[in-house]
């Protein structure tokens, strides 16, 4: 399965909630799991310093499959794998062509149960290619205002990949993240959206919490701290887990 987070709005929970996820799947799930950062901020590499990297993000778009199938060594099931991030990922007018990067995530589908891909708070040819290519995507968004404006822009850039290019695609849902209950603009924002556009669309909200941070910040799993709020998350996950 190939997984991506998409929103062109940054800041929004899209690598929290990958690194998070990534982890669920292998500890909870007893998945195979490969995370490939294609965000030049590589925080996804960087919170996932533990992981066992076994490439550069950047080779899948200049090595071909042989080159890449005769490179790979050493994938550790029961670790999370890594294809890192790189600066040389900054230079957008080099990913004009996708062959590589498709064949190569073709090939690498085939190693693993879960592909998932995080991806830049930009609309980015990595990020079409990657939505091309893609079982399941989710949209993780705040309910503030800037991020409420930029939604319908990236739905219907989510929905025409679906339609034109890759009938195979399951949009999981919108992910209300950082959510503050307490916050009346927030709950406001919240029904809005799903008076906007229908309450199916929306997966069940992660509320903002400090434990999760700090987790990322000390580049450790989430679920190995002993926050007392792993079971709401663990929740969050099983809904989006039993869409798949
Ligand atoms: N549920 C949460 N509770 C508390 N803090 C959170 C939560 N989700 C994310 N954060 C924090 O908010 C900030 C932005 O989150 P994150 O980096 O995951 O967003 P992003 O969408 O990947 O950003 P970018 O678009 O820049 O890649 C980070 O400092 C992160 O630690
Ligand atoms: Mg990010």
């Amino acid at each position: 399965m190939i997984f991506t987070v998409a929103n062109q709005k940054g800041g929004v929970g899209k690598t929290t909630f990958l690194i998070n996820f990534a982890y669920y799947l292998k500890d909870f799930k007893n998945k195979s799991v490969l995370v490939i950062d294609t965000d030049t901020q590589a925080n996804c590499s960087y919170s996932l310093c533990n992981a066992n990297i076994i490439g550069d993000t950047y080779s899948l778009f200049t090595d071909d499959v042989n080159i890449l199938a005769a490179k790979i060594s050493g994938i550790k099931k029961d670790e999370i794998n890594l294809f890192k991030s790189t600066i040389d990922l900054s230079n957008e007018n080099e990913f004009d062509n996708s062959i590589n990067y498709l064949q190569n995530l073709k090939y690498l589908y085939t190693l693993f149960d879960y592909i998932l891909i995080d991806t830049a708070p930009v609309l980015s040819n990595k990020l079409i290619y990657s939505l091309e290519l893609s079982n399941y995507v989710i949209t993780p968004i705040e309910l503030e205002i800037y991020s409420l404006q930029g939604l319908s822009l990236m739905l219907n850039t989510i929905f025409n990949i679906k339609k034109n290019r890759n009938n195979d695609m399951s949009f999981l849902g919108v992910l209300p993240s950082r959510v503050i209950t307490t916050n009346k603009r927030q709950s406001k924002n919240l029904e809005k959206l799903y008076s906007e556009y229908g309450q199916d669309l929306f997966l069940p909200f992660i509320k903002y919490r400090n434990d999760l941070a700090n987790a990322s910040a000390s580049q450790t799993s989430f679920f190995k701290s002993n926050s007392k709020h792993k079971k709401e998350l663990i929740n969050v996950f099983d809904t989006i887990y039993a869409k798949m």
